[in-house]
């Protein structure tokens, strides 16, 4: 069973459905956050899982990770997964990591990496959306997609509605996904 590090920036819906998905395949030993005030730690706290938080705003990037770095590893953490994770990790952290950093993303990659995907893909007049989940590198959202889900765009949905529909998939897609890919 691996040993799995979640890292979050806010609400920390993905994180839970992570959580509630462990098993076999995975265990979730930590739960960091680059935002302190993050409502996803508290429910990790009152769940018993060790958590960490830390602002780089406060200490400076490279500090930041390094601590984090540390803590991950005090932890047992083998993998790491990223469940809303806002903040691009160096080059340095991906290196330390590589291989084992997955991450969620709200889009069917390679289509509309970075934000503001559910509004791009409306304008665009795409007739579908979706997630995917896929390994984290040095580019961002551009490592190997190791699954996906789609949820038709409706008529009059605006990317409120449409990230609703999309993160209800973006739950039941991450922890089959991520418990599959380490049983490979
Ligand atoms: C999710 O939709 C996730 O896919 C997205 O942020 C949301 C986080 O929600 N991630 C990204 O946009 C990564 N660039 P959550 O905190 O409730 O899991």
């Amino acid at each position: 069973t691996v040993k799995l590090g979640i890292l979050i920036s806010g609400r920390g819906s993905n994180m839970q459905s992570l959580v509630a998905g462990a098993g076999s395949a995975y265990e979730v030993v930590v739960v960091a956050s680059d935002r302190p005030s993050a409502p996803g730690l508290s429910w990790a706290l009152e769940h018993g899982i060790a958590t960490f938080a830390l602002s780089p705003k406060d200490v400076g990037k490279a500090t930041y990770e390094a601590a984090l770095d540390a803590a991950l590893r005090a932890a047992g953490a083998e993998y790491l997964a990223l469940a809303g994770y806002m903040r691009l990790l160096s080059d340095e952290f991906v290196a330390r990591w590589r291989e084992r950093i997955v991450n969620i993303h709200p889009s069917l990659l390679p289509k509309y990496k970075g934000l503001d995907t559910h509004a791009r893909a409306i304008a665009a007049g795409d007739e579908a959306a979706g997630c995917s989940v896929h390994l984290v590198t040095e580019e961002l959202d551009g490592g190997e997609v190791l699954g996906q889900a789609e949820v038709p765009i409706l008529a009059g949905d605006t990317a409120e509605s449409l990230a609703a529909r999309v993160l209800a998939e973006e739950h039941r897609l991450y922890p089959r996904v991520l418990a599959e890919w380490l049983n490979r």
